[in-house]
């Protein structure tokens, strides 16, 4: 018998073989591209911490659009920077807020994108939390009150299908808040519009620079009462059977390259379509490097998204998704 037994090389040996063989792929049609917007007039303002990504206002908007759009980018995700922030949030469920304006915008212009509405208060309140802080005489600190957060973030939901956004993304980390979002929406006719899960949300520091263009670092503690443990996967699958019992059509795993085995549990437990969240600092950890010209940017960010698609994602929201079309049509 010849030496070695096992040729893999065979398989490797051209391009079109390679090509043959490819168990995973990049598509356009996988991709979410997130979208900062704020109020006022003329702005257009890039995110220091994350080269490349702005703030926009509505009517710098367009050039924006045109350009996701005519990449052939189907869905774009919405954070909205509002002018206004108090104890509740209630910029987040204003009917002329900033992401359901900019959401009605969008739908006006653009009817064939898809507008997912991120759901939750942080941004909009004024101590920076996803939920009602009240006071707990007891144990003489501030915590965050889970049932009167439902409420707000219910309506939050509603508004924002009723400004048109076609798929309600919930990131609280509430206990029940795909249950309420999804009672809300269907009690004001909105039964058709669903629910993408942030299902297995974790408290993060890969979240920092987001927390810079969305001014929505907690005032006060840390998200951890809510958000999870890194150390974590089993609590993660109870999670998102949770969610998939109250109601949700997508789950999500936040954030994704430190957490591919999370990705990877929760395809193996559930069928729903899979979302994976290539996060801010998972981004600006890659221009930075590329910028000293340590590594090469495509390379690297191609390998990561398939990564998280080997991994089990089918979905990937990312800021790279400009650059990931661009660089598909290259080749
Ligand atoms: C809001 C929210 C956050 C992100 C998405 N939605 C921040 C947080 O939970 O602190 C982070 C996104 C990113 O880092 O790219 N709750």
């Amino acid at each position: 018998m010849n030496f070695p037994i096992v040729r893999h090389r065979r398989l490797r040996a051209s391009r079109a073989m390679r090509n043959l063989v490819r168990e995973t792929s990049l598509s356009v049609n996988d991709l979410i591209y997130p979208l900062f917007v704020t109020h006022g007039t003329g702005i257009k303002e890039e995110i220091p911490s994350m080269p490349g990504v702005f703030h926009y206002s509505l009517d710098r908007l367009e050039e924006e659009l045109a350009e996701i759009n005519s990449l052939g980018i189907q869905a774009v995700l919405l954070f909205g920077v509002p002018e206004h922030k108090d104890a509740e949030g209630t910029s987040a469920f204003a009917e002329d807020g900033i992401v359901q304006q900019a959401t009605r915008w969008i739908k006006q212009r653009y009817p064939e994108m898809l507008v997912v509405a991120d759901t939750c208060l942080c941004q909009f309140t004024d101590h920076g939390h996803c939920g009602v802080v009240v006071q707990d005489a007891a144990r003489g600190q501030a915590v965050i009150d889970n049932d009167p957060s439902l409420e707000l973030l219910a309506r939050t939901a509603v508004s924002q299908a009723k400004a048109g956004a076609d798929i309600i993304a919930p990131s609280n980390m509430m206990d029940g808040f795909v249950g309420a979002i999804r009672a809300a929406l269907d009690e004001a006719g909105f039964e058709h519009v669903p629910i993408m899960s942030y299902s297995v949300k974790y408290a993060s520091a890969f979240y920092g620079p987001f927390r810079d263009a969305a001014h929505s670092t907690p005032q006060f503690g840390d998200r951890k009462t809510y958000q999870m443990d890194p150390a974590n996967v089993r609590e993660g699958i109870r999670e998102a059977e949770a969610d998939v019992m109250e109601g949700a059509d997508f789950l999500m795993v936040k954030p994704a390259l430190a957490y591919m085995d999370v990705i990877k549990a929760l395809k193996e437990n559930f069928d729903l379509p899979l979302v994976a969240y290539n996060v801010s600092a998972e981004y600006s950890m890659v221009k930075a490097a590329a910028e000293k010209g340590w590594i090469d940017e495509k390379a690297v960010v191609m390998e990561m998204l398939l990564g998280m698609k080997r991994a089990g994602a089918d979905i990937l929201i990312t800021y790279f998704a400009k650059d990931v079309v661009r660089w598909l049509k290259e080749g």
